[in-house]
C-alpha cells in the first residue's frame, strides 16, 4: 500500500483522494476505441480508451486507459484542444492528480483547453494493471509501511545492501513467474507504448498533435513520444528533466550532480534565516551542517523507539537520511518543518518527527484483494515495471552492485538511498525485443519544446535539462534559480508565466532565461497557511510584491495547488511529505 506506506500527512491526503476517487467506478465503463464521455468527479468527465497491448500485434488484446478530463469553457471557436498531463514517477496517477488539480490548471493555463488526466497502462484505473502481490496482506510483508524498512540506507550497515539485492532479485524472479502465468503481458508497460498510447488519446479527440506537459519521469515519456512522433509535437512542456539516455540505460547516477547543492541550500538558507524562521539554527551553514552530521552520528549509535496513539515505529539512521533527502525535493514546502523535526530530534525527541513522516500502523482483512483495499495507487509497483521494464537489462552481483553505489556515493552523499534504483532493477527479466531505448533527440519536432531545469533539483540536475535541450534543436531551457524537483514546487511569475504563454499563445521565452522564485524558503512559521496540516496545502508561501496584479497573485496560487496535489507522487512514486509536526 504505496499509500500507508508514506507519512503520515501523505496518508492523509491519499485518504482524502480515496475519497474523492471513490466516488466514481471505472469498472462500470467499456473501454473503446472512442471517446464516450461519462460524468464521474465533480466538473470531470471520464472516459476508457482501447489500445492495443502490443501495438506490433493487435491479435494480442487491448488495453484500456482510464482518462479524465475538465472540459474546456471557452466558447467552442475558442477551444484550443486537450493538455494532457503527467505526474511522474512512472507510475504516478494521472487521474488522481489531475481530478485534485484541474482547476488550478484551468486557472493557470486557460479555459480554452481540456484539462487531461490519463493513467498509463499498467497504473491505477488503467487496464492491465500492474500487480505484484494477490492479497494486501501480502504486499504489505513485502512493502513495510515504515520508510526506513522500505527505504534502507545501503550505508546504515554493511549487510542492507546484500539484503536488498536479494530481495529485489526475489521480487524480479517471483513477478516474472507471475507474469508468465498470466500470459506475459508486462513486457508492453513500457514508455514507448504509453507515447503511443497518448497520440491514440490525441486522436482521439479529434486532434492531429500533442499538447502535453510531463514532470520528473513524465520529461522521459515526453522526449520519447518527441523522438517516435516528431510531428506530432503540437505543445510540450517538459519540468524536472530525465536525460533519456541515463534513463534507457539504466544508470541514474547521474540524477545526484545537484542533490548535494540542495541539501547546501538548507544549510545556507537556515543561517541566514535566523533563529525564529529556522529551528536548527547555527550561526554558520558549515556549522549546521556539522550539527546535523552529529545528529546522524549519534542515531546512527543509538536509535529511538517511538510509540503513539496511531503508530509505532523506529527513527533510526535510515529515517533521519530519508527524512532530510526527502525534503530536498521540496524545500520550499519542507524546509521549515524538517528543521523543527531536527531541533527536536537533536532535544532527544523523535515522536514529532515520526508522526509527521511515517504512516499509522495499517489495519485490513489479512485476506482482501490489494484492489479491494482502500487504496487507489500501484505506484510503486508500477515504477518498477515500467522503469525496469524500459532499462537496459543488467544482472550484477553483490560486488558488481557495492562498486556501482560506491562510485554513484563519490558523487553525492544520498547515494545511499538512490542506489536502491539499480537494485530495484538488477536481475529484472520483463524485457520486451525490439522495445524503443533511445537514441532520443529529433531535429524536427512540429513545435519547439519548452524545457525547464532548476538550479539545484536534488533529482533532475541541470545538466540534464541542457542535454535534452541539446537532443531537440530549436528547443528553449528556462532555468529556474530554485532548489527542490521540478518548477513547481516554488511558484514563479517568470517561469509560470512562459508556460501559460507557451501554451496559450505559441510564444518561447528569450534562449537563457534565468527565473527566480516568488516563494520564501524560510518563512516565518506564523506564515504558513493555517491548513497546512493537510498536504493538499503544503507549507509554500508566496512572496508577494506590490508590483503583482490580482491576476499574477491568482497564477502563482494556482501554480502552489498544482503543486501540492501533483507533487506528493511525482519523483519516487513517493514523496515523503511533510507538515510541521
Ligand atoms: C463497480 O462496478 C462493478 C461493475 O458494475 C461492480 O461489480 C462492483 O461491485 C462495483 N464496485 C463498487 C465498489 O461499487
Ligand atoms: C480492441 O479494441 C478494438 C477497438 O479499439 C475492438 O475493435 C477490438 O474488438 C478489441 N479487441 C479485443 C480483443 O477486445
Ligand atoms: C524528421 O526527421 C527524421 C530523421 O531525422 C525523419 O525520419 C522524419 O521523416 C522527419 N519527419 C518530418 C515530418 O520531417
Ligand atoms: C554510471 O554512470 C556513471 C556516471 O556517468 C559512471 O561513472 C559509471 O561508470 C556508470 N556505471 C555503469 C555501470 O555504467
Ligand atoms: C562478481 O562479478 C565480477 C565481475 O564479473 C567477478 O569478477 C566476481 O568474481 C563476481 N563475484 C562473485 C562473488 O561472484
Ligand atoms: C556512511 O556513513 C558514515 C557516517 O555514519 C559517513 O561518514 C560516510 O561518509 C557515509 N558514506 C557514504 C558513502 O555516504
Ligand atoms: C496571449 O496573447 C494575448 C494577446 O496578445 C495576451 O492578451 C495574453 O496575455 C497572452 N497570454 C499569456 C499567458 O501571456
Ligand atoms: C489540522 O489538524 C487539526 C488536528 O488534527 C484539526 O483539528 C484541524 O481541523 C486540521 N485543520 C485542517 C484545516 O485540516
Amino acid at each position: 500500500m504505496i499509500v500507508k506506506v508514506a507519512v503520515a500527512a501523505l496518508i492523509l491526503s491519499w485518504l482524502e483522494f480515496h475519497g474523492v476517487l471513490a466516488q466514481f467506478n471505472w469498472t462500470t465503463l467499456t473501454a473503446t476505441d472512442t471517446l464516450t464521455w461519462t460524468p464521474c468527479y465533480p466538473g470531470f468527465q471520464c472516459s476508457l480508451l482501447a489500445v492495443p497491448l502490443d501495438y506490433d500485434d493487435p491479435s494480442k488484446g487491448n488495453a484500456s486507459i482510464a482518462i479524465t478530463r475538465l472540459p474546456s469553457t471557452a466558447p467552442p471557436s475558442e477551444y484550443l484542444g486537450p493538455i494532457l498531463f503527467n505526474p511522474g514517477g512512472p507510475g504516478g496517477p494521472g487521474v488522481g492528480t489531475v481530478v485534485l488539480s484541474g482547476a488550478a490548471f484551468a486557472q493557470l493555463l486557460g479555459p480554452q483547453f481540456d484539462i487531461v488526466g490519463f493513467d498509463p497502462r499498467g497504473v491505477t484505473f488503467s487496464t492491465p494493471r500492474v500487480d505484484f502481490f494477490a492479497t494486501a496482506a501480502e504486499r504489505q510483508v513485502w512493502m513495510p509501511p515504515d520508510l526506513n524498512l522500505r527505504y534502507p540506507s545501503l550505508n546504515s550497515s554493511s549487510d542492507v545492501l546484500p539484503h536488498q539485492w536479494a530481495q529485489y532479485q526475489l521480487i524480479s524472479q517471483w513477478v516474472a513467474q507471475r507474469d508468465a502465468e498470466q500470459g506475459s503481458w508486462m513486457q508492453y508497460i513500457t514508455t514507448d507504448n504509453v507515447a503511443r498510447d497518448m497520440l491514440r488519446i490525441v486522436q482521439a479527440f479529434g486532434q492531429e498533435k500533442l499538447q502535453y506537459w510531463g514532470i520528473s519521469y513524465g520529461s522521459v515519456l515526453g522526449s520519447t513520444f518527441a523522438t517516435l512522433f516528431p510531428d506530432k509535437v503540437g505543445r510540450m512542456v517538459i519540468d524536472g528533466v530525465v536525460e533519456a539516455g541515463a534513463w534507457y540505460s539504466g544508470n541514474l547516477t547521474l540524477a545526484m550532480l545537484d542533490t548535494d547543492k540542495a541539501l547546501e541550500s538548507f544549510f545556507t538558507g537556515c543561517a541566514d534565516a535566523g533563529p525564529s524562521r529556522c529551528a536548527f539554527h547555527a550561526p554558520t551553514a558549515s556549522q549546521i551542517a556539522s550539527n546535523l552530521a552529529s545528529l546522524t552520528h549519534s542515531i546512527h549509535a543509538q536509535p529511538f523507539p517511538v510509540l503513539t496513539p496511531f503508530s509505532h515505529g523506529i527513527v533510526d539512521f535510515s529515517f533521519l537520511r530519508d527524512y532530510v533527502f526527502a525534503a530536498l525535493d521540496t524545500p520550499y514546502a519542507s524546509f521549515v518543518g524538517t528543521a523543527v523535526g531536527l531541533a527536536d530530534l537533536a532535544a532527544g525527541n523523535a515522536t514529532p518527527p515520526f508522526s509527521a513522516a511515517s504512516a499509522e500502523t495499517p489495519q485490513f482483512e489479512c485476506s482482501a484483494e490489494v484492489d479491494a483495499e482502500p487504496f487507489f495507487g500501484n505506484t510503486f509497483e508500477a515504477q518498477i515495471a515500467i522503469g525496469c521494464g524500459d532499462f537496459l537489462a543488467y544482472d550484477e552481483n553483490v560486488t558488481e552492485v557495492r562498486e556501482f553505489y560506491e562510485n554513484e556515493a563519490k558523487l553525492s552523499s544520498f547515494a545511499d538511498n538512490w542506489a536502491l534504483w539499480r537494485i530495484w532493477c538488477n536481475g529484472w527479466k520483463i524485457h520486451r525485443e525490439g522495445r524503443f531505448m533511445g537514441p532520443v533527440g529529433a531535429t524536427n519536432t512540429s513545435y519547439p519544446l519548452l524545457i525547464i531545469g532548476n538550479t539545484a533539483d536534488p533529482l533532475t540536475p541541470h545538466l540534464w535539462a541542457q542535454q535534452t535541450a541539446e537532443q531537440f534543436p530549436g528547443s528553449v531551457l528556462l532555468t529556474q534559480d530554485s532548489p527542490g524537483h521540478t518548477s513547481l514546487v516554488a511558484p514563479s511569475l517568470c517561469t509560470h508565466g512562459a508556460l501559460a504563454a507557451y501554451f496559450q499563445n505559441g510564444t518561447l521565452p528569450a534562449p537563457g532565461t534565468v527565473c527566480a522564485a516568488d516563494a520564501e524558503l524560510f518563512p516565518a512559521i506564523n506564515e504558513l497557511p493555517s491548513n497546512s496540516n493537510s498536504t493538499l496545502t503544503s507549507g509554500v508561501v508566496l512572496k508577494r510584491s506590490s508590483q503583482m496584479s490580482e491576476e499574477d497573485v491568482q497564477l502563482l496560487e494556482a501554480v502552489r495547488a498544482i503543486g501540492d496535489a501533483v507533487l506528493p507522487v511525482a519523483p519516487r512514486g513517493l514523496r515523503k511529505a511533510f507538515k510541521l509536526p
